[in-house]
């Protein structure tokens, strides 16, 4: 399949089927993003922003040929500096999102597709939000579509997976958690410590952090959240944003764009379009199922019931975001959290792990000093109201997961407020977050010269000097 780009455009192949078989493909689909969907139904002119109407779904062409890098493709409204740089405009996504406010989800689908091409996918759950590959598919441009497979969902949700794929012709991309962080979880505290101590950790490794792998490969993502789904968390939603917490394929807060076409619309809605175009639904939901999730955490509600009740209903309604939509918290609750006490805002601390040592002002002067340094230490400056801080929460408790037991300690010093002048004055706090690395052997930390703050990129970093 060709993607026709610009004219100095690169021309694209379907990976080839070794020997015909679904199967083998779908293999190599285990972990990153393939950089190209090999079901895209449509040949596609990007710099002319039509489909054409060449169906390659029946025959794709053996070509081994790599494909190229989503970088490399210009999207529209990109600028062809020269023959091979590619200048994005500035999007200003606040003013974009307002602008649709009012557009119908099939414009905005259309919006996004066109705009990110092959480097945007729709998050699809199993549950109502199959209107949003109903919409993409009515757009008539390629699309991409991937799903997390937690291993815990009902059967009834793999049941429709297939039946999705199979009446729209797609193959979704499953992300799967990391065996080894399932492994140590269910062994550790079993496979239902969520009734105990709350999902945030089984959410975490298999849901969150197979996301964050997935959105790695892409700089758009498409979520079919909804404002009337959650009024504590997510009546707030625009319809386009950039994403607060996740990071895109060019790394760095703001390198990702995260789309909500049906944030606006309401539930009742969802349900009309899905009849009148007679699209396929879960069959949980002729089980007085709603919203739906994994099997243990999910359950029908009665009706009058907000359909929110039936997720994770042993827990508080507002700790009811799995981390896969962070973001609606903190533009909620920490971002704008106003009250000042002693010079530092009042907002619930971030960073919090018991893998991670909490230092004091005593601490850390204690640290300064070479002589009282026993281990290598890795240290953020933080303040909990920073978004970029609270953005890089999951990858900072990540690294300290990884380093815990192999002599690097980790931890956060709370730099706002009063003890600002002597962060900038003795450990090179310049903004938030500023992370530091005190070797063993050197008297002054080395302070992480990166915006990348994934944790891979943390990694390198702590690897190079330890
Ligand atoms: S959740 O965060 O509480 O689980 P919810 O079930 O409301 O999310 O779904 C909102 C959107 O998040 C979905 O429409 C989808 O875009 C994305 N999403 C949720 N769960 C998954 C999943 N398992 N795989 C892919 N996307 C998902
Ligand atoms: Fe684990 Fe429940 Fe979260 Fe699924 S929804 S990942 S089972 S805590």
């Amino acid at each position: 399949m060709a993607l026709a780009v610009t004219s100095t455009a690169v021309s694209a192949s379907i990976p080839a089927r070794s020997n015909g078989s679904s199967y083998d493909l779908k293999a190599s689909f285990i972990g990153p993003f393939p950089p190209l969907d090999r079901h895209y139904p449509t040949v596609v002119n990007f710099s002319s922003n039509r489909r054409s109407s060449v169906d390659v779904r029946a025959e794709p062409r053996r070509n081994n040929s790599i494909v190229p890098l989503a970088a490399t493709v210009a999207a529209p409204g990109a600028v062809v500096k020269e023959k091979e740089e590619v200048v994005e405009e500035q999007e200003d996504y606040e003013q974009l999102a307002r602008d649709l406010e009012n557009a119908s989800p099939l414009e905005i689908m259309d919006r996004a597709l066109a705009k990110f091409g092959n480097d945007i996918a729709i998050a699809f759950s199993g549950a109502e939000d199959v209107a949003l590959i109903e919409y993409a598919q009515l757009t008539g441009r390629p699309f991409r579509v991937f799903s997390l497979d937690t291993g815990r969902l009902n059967p009834e949700t793999y049941r429709f997976f297939d039946t999705v794929e199979k009446h729209y012709g797609i193959h979704i991309e499953y992300m799967f958690p990391d065996a080894v962080e399932v492994q140590a979880l269910v062994r550790n505290k079993g496979l239902f410590s969520f009734y105990e101590d709350g999902h945030q950790e089984c959410c975490r490794v298999r849901k969150v952090r197979p996301l964050r792998r997935a959105l790695n490969g892409l700089r758009a993502w498409i979520t079919g959240q909804r404002k009337d789904q959650s009024p504590g968390t997510r009546s707030e939603i625009p319809v386009v944003q950039v994403d607060p917490v996740f990071e895109g394929m060019d790394g760095g807060i703001g390198s990702l764009v995260k789309w909500n076409p049906i944030a606006n619309v309401k539930g009742q809605d969802i349900w009309n379009f899905l009849r009148s175009m007679n699209v396929p639904v879960n069959s949980l939901h002729s089980q007085g199922y709603i919203s739906i999730g994994c099997e243990p955490c999910t359950r029908p509600v009665l009706p009058g019931q907000h359909e929110r009740e039936g997720r994770w209903w042993w827990e508080d309604a507002m700790a009811k975001e799995c981390g896969l939509h962070k973001g609606n918290l903190m533009q909620g609750d920490q971002a704008h959290g106003s009250a000042h006490v002693n010079g530092t805002t009042a907002v619930a601390d971030i960073f919090e792990s018991q893998n991670l040592v909490t230092l004091n002002r005593g601490g850390i002067e204690n640290l300064l000093r070479l002589e009282d340094r026993r281990e290598p230490w890795l240290l953020v400056l933080y303040a909990p109201w920073c978004r970029f801080c609270q953005a890089m929460e999951g990858s900072y408790v990540e690294v300290a997961e990884k380093l815990a037991g192999t002599g690097v300690k980790v931890g956060k010093f709370r730099a706002d407020g009063e003890q600002k002048t002597f962060a900038e004055q003795e450990l090179q706090l310049e903004s938030f977050p500023t992370i530091l690395f005190f070797p063993k052997h050197s008297s002054r930390p080395i302070k992480y010269p990166s915006e990348k703050r994934d944790v891979d990129s943390l990694m390198a970093f702590v690897n190079a000097f330890r």
